[in-house]
């Protein structure tokens, strides 16, 4: 497996000011500033509970951030890490960090109504932790321990011969900034969203939350499903609880995430409110808030996981893996488990296409996904570049603004898969997510009937746990969706790259259509070419999110 070393991202921090200091200056400036600001803390709002937002509690800081429009230098207010629930059980991961901007290219911004961006950092089902953070866009995901032997340890990486498991990097011990996920493969570039929005004028929360790798002394893991949606859902109370002390419109929260991050942000979107999570809520003292968001950004979700290795085989069951082999007889049972999953969805493809099943699937993601996603790459293209670049890919049509292909070319072009056969409920309980759904000191399990049935590390039950479709449920958001989840968000922004073989296609297919079935706002395409975690066109992100949230400029 092949990785990108983790690249961090410059952030210029501007030494103007005392805070400005503080939030590079170490101990001592941090302290000054503390006591700079604990000198205002007569000015907390008086009807303050234990999770109140201290509206003075922050430093300014300056950062310079490029966009699409050239670098802007903004000037914001930072708050460290504030603990969202009132019984954390990892206080370290159950905190997020807010920036507010004030000031942009030396003009005075006022985000008291500004929509706020909701940005979690999560990457392969790892905690994510804002505890060091000292500025925007420094939420980091944590990769944890390299594994040991006979499989991954918490965190750890897949055994090289299988291909399989999250792809965590070989040297997963440190943190990750989210502005650069180390989880993505190298094929795709990913752009900061939190430094976008805070130069467009956004309120930004980063919030932390548990992870599947974390164990307590008693190695007891308590980061597993459901805790990270638990979480993420505590700290949206949090920053609805102090509507009026914390800056930004609580009414207007736009989540977003990338890979198992971004599956967690359309689970945030489709299980607004819903009763399923509210004894977790409560153990963990979430605030008495709503948690429904307004709107769900979402980059290759790594999502509907019970049935996302049926999804991968019809995919990509003619590919070859990146390494180890594929059991062709698998893939052929998983790929009929597909067939028989897409038929009970019942859905209806996006622009009148009508049901889709796993015999149209490939033409549809054609039609709506694929070749658009050529076709706009293509244009944009100088006149010899798209030349050379058809010239290399014969396999392509280009006519009339149009690119045509094969699903089969298409395919052959995307090259080796990530993964191999199943490609996340593991025989032998090494991919990430069977350690998702561990429990206990037992760091991983079968979630789904034929991993269980097939299981070659011994054991004996032909059953997946009693407990697992409860937390299936509660981790997927087909399942709010499907139940008409009232309190979901109603607009959507959904992305993938069409060289992303993390997972099946299928699952950002059926997504959409889902959402578009019940009437909601949905932005879905994909970027050609680009590998897992791409968010290319993050620029016109952030200008959705002024659309669909009225956002005057
Ligand atoms: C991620 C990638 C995976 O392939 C996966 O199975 C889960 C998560 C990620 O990049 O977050």
């Amino acid at each position: 497996m092949k990785h990108r070393a983790v690249k961090r991202r410059t952030v210029v921090v501007g030494l103007g000011s005392v805070a400005g200091a503080a939030a590079i200056g170490g101990f001592a400036a941090d302290a000054q500033a503390e006591s700079r600001n604990s000198s205002r803390n007569a000015e907390k709002p008086a009807n303050s509970g234990a999770l109140a937002f201290d509206p003075s509690a922050y430093t300014e800081l300056t950062t310079t951030v490029t966009t699409d429009e050239g670098d802007k230098e903004v000037t914001y207010h930072f708050w460290k890490a504030l603990t969202y629930v009132t019984a954390p059980v990892d206080a370290e991961h159950q905190s997020l960090v807010v920036s507010v901007p004030v000031r942009i290219d030396g003009k005075a911004v006022d985000a008291t109504n500004a929509p706020i961006l909701f940005s979690n950092a999560v990457g392969g089902y790892f905690p994510a932790s804002v505890a060091t953070a000292a500025g925007v866009g420094e939420a980091a995901m944590e990769m944890g321990d390299p594994g040991g032997a006979g499989g991954p340890g918490p965190g750890g990486t897949p055994p090289a011969d299988t291909g399989t498991g999250t792809g965590a990097p070989t040297t997963g011990t440190g943190e990750v900034p989210s502005g650069s996920n180390g989880m993505l493969n190298g094929m795709g570039e990913m752009v900061s969203l939190p430094k976008l929005g805070l130069a467009a004028g956004y309120v930004v929360v980063e919030p932390g939350c548990r992870g599947r790798t974390l164990t307590d002394a008693n190695g007891t893991y308590y980061g597993t499903a459901p805790a990270a949606i638990v979480d993420l859902k505590a700290a949206v109370r949090y920053v609805r609880s102090n509507q009026g002390r914390i800056p930004g419109d609580t009414r207007r929260i736009v989540s977003t995430g990338t890979s198992a991050g971004g599956a967690l942000s359309a689970l945030l979107g489709a299980s607004g409110d819903s009763a399923l999570y509210a004894p977790y809520l409560k153990e963990i003292g979430a605030a008495d808030a709503s948690d429904a968001v307004f709107a769900s950004g979402d980059w290759c979700p790594i999502t509907d996981l019970e049935h996302a290795d049926g999804a991968y085989e019809w995919n990509w069951g003619a590919n070859t893996p990146q390494s180890g082999t594929l059991d062709q007889s698998v893939s052929k049972e998983l790929r009929a488990q597909f067939a028989e999953y897409q038929a009970s969805l019942r859905l209806k493809g996006l622009n009148g296409f009508g049901p889709l099943t796993a015999r149209n699937y490939d033409d549809y993601l054609l039609e709506t996904y694929v070749r658009p996603a050529a076709a706009t790459y293509l244009k944009g293209l100088a006149e010899a570049d798209r030349s050379a670049y058809l010239s290399a890919n014969p396999f392509i049509t280009w006519k009339n603004g149009r690119a045509t292909f094969t699903w089969a070319d298409y395919l052959t072009h995307v090259g080796a898969r990530k993964k191999t056969a199943p490609a996340f409920d593991t025989f032998d309980l090494s991919g990430g997510e069977n350690n998702e759904f561990g429990t206990g000191t037992t760091e991983a399990r079968h979630f789904t009937a034929y991993g269980q049935r097939h299981d070659t590390t011994g054991l004996t039950a032909s059953r997946v746990d009693g407990d697992i479709p409860a937390l299936l449920d509660l981790m997927n958001p087909m399942y709010h969706l499907a139940r008409h989840n009232p309190g979901r968000a109603k607009h959507w922004w959904i992305r993938v790259g069409t060289k992303d073989t993390d997972t099946a296609l299928t699952v950002v297919g059926n997504l959409a259509a889902t959402l578009h079935g019940l009437g909601d706002d949905v932005d879905s395409l994909m970027y050609w070419d680009q590998g897992h975690g791409s968010n290319t066109d993050a620029a016109d992100f952030i200008t959705w999110v002024a659309r669909v949230t009225g956002r005057r400029k």
